[in-house]
């Protein structure tokens, strides 16, 4: 017999209380392994995710070898990923002709009234439900930046809530999504993306001067798509998104930098902060050094919208969060497709292994951390 059964057993035993019980720890189940976990691979491969997360991933924007990189090697790495993706076919979709000539010329979208209003009512109520439940997380003034960070996966494939499925049936499978995606990627995009739920809040009292993703970047040296729907309004006093318009062409000045930008990131990936200068860094992490920032001809601007806007964004260009005033908070879902942009072998696995859903449940994206 087992404790299980032990336990239950003495509990039948025992008079019926009359008080409250007190509330113990949330108790989250397990994910169910997958249905073909009776095959010892998959088996071997579910338990194992985060280590072939590493392997199947796409591979990092910069690599820590100051020496090859000084020789070229990120030069390579770019140019090889930009004639793979010119290689690729476009992927139009004539209904959504608007938002994708906004994309080619400038490298993001916004698209606003997304959802018809009566959507959007049942969406924010939703996201409002999903923020109370025991799915979302808080880090109070995360890593001392001063921001406090409530953030949570949505349909992550166990235990979904009704307001869950809704989040997910509204934006994970709005055609739009799908399709906008596979024009920034020019990839075949079927799947769902992983959603994550994102409030960031600043208490009266404290700054938002500290965070890395403040700091102007790139996420990836190709072309890659990220998204957020403006749960609330969004405005440079609550973090707008921060983007430089154009700034997603692939050209000789981006060329440049990219080699240039590696060199200083080898080192600092290696802890080589020594040998950094210190004014070619921001909030510790390496920026854009003056003379490329002009080259690239970059000028960030807020992207400022009401709730319910779409904002679809190339994060091959160059972005950052924006700054959150004391006091006031930023609402979002955050709409993530690296899934699609693994190397083929990754999607293979990821197929195989975990029925092409996103097995990098950790991936600081996923969790919507990023900018
Ligand atoms: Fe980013």
């Amino acid at each position: 017999m087992n404790l299980r059964l032990v336990t239950l057993g003495l509990a039948s035993l025992a008079p019926p209380s009359t008080s409250v019980a007190a509330p113990g720890p949330k108790v989250v189940p397990a994910p169910p392994m997958p249905s073909g976990a009776t095959r010892p691979l998959r088996k071997w491969a579910f338990r194992h995710k985060a280590k072939l997360k590493q392997w199947l991933d796409a591979s990092p924007s910069y690599l820590p070898y100051p020496l090859l990189n000084r020789l070229g090697l990120q030069v390579i790495r770019v140019l090889a990923a930009w004639w793979r993706y010119a290689l690729r076919r476009q992927r139009n979709h004539p209904e959504l002709a608007q938002h994708e000539a906004a994309l080619d010329r400038e490298g993001i979208a916004v698209i606003r009234d997304f959802l018809p209003s009566d959507d959007f009512a049942a969406l924010a109520a939703a996201y409002a439900e999903f923020g109370h439940s025991g799915r979302v997380t808080c880090v109070r003034n995360k890593d001392g930046t001063g921001v406090d960070w409530y953030t949570g996966r949505i349909d992550c494939g166990y235990e979904k809530s009704a307001a869950e499925r809704m989040l997910s049936e509204k934006i994970a499978r709005h055609p739009a999504v799908l399709n906008l995606a596979e024009h920034v990627l020019r990839r075949s995009v079927k799947e769902p993306p992983t959603l994550s739920y994102q409030r960031l809040v600043v208490e009266h009292g404290y700054v938002d001067d500290k965070d890395v993703e403040g700091v102007l970047h790139s996420d990836r040296y190709y072309p890659c798509v990220k998204m957020a729907f403006y749960v609330n309004a969004q405005e440079e006093a609550n973090g707008a998104y921060v983007y430089c318009r154009g700034s997603h062409r692939r050209s000789m000045a981006r060329l440049r930098h990219e080699y240039e930008y590696s060199v200083r990131e080898s080192r600092f990936l290696l802890g080589k902060k020594s040998r950094l200068d210190p004014k070619l860094m921001e909030r510790g992490r390496p920026r854009i050094s003056d003379e490329h920032t002009r080259a690239m001809d970059l000028s960030p601007s807020a992207i400022v919208a009401p709730a319910n806007t779409l904002v679809v964004s190339n994060n091959i260009g160059f972005h950052r969060r924006g700054t959150i005033s004391p006091g006031r908070e930023r609402q979002q879902i955050r709409i993530i497709f690296y899934y699609v942009q693994r190397p083929w072998y990754g999607r293979l696995a990821a197929r195989l292994f975990f029925r092409g859903r996103d097995p990098a449940s950790d991936h600081p994206d996923a969790m919507g951390k990023m900018a």
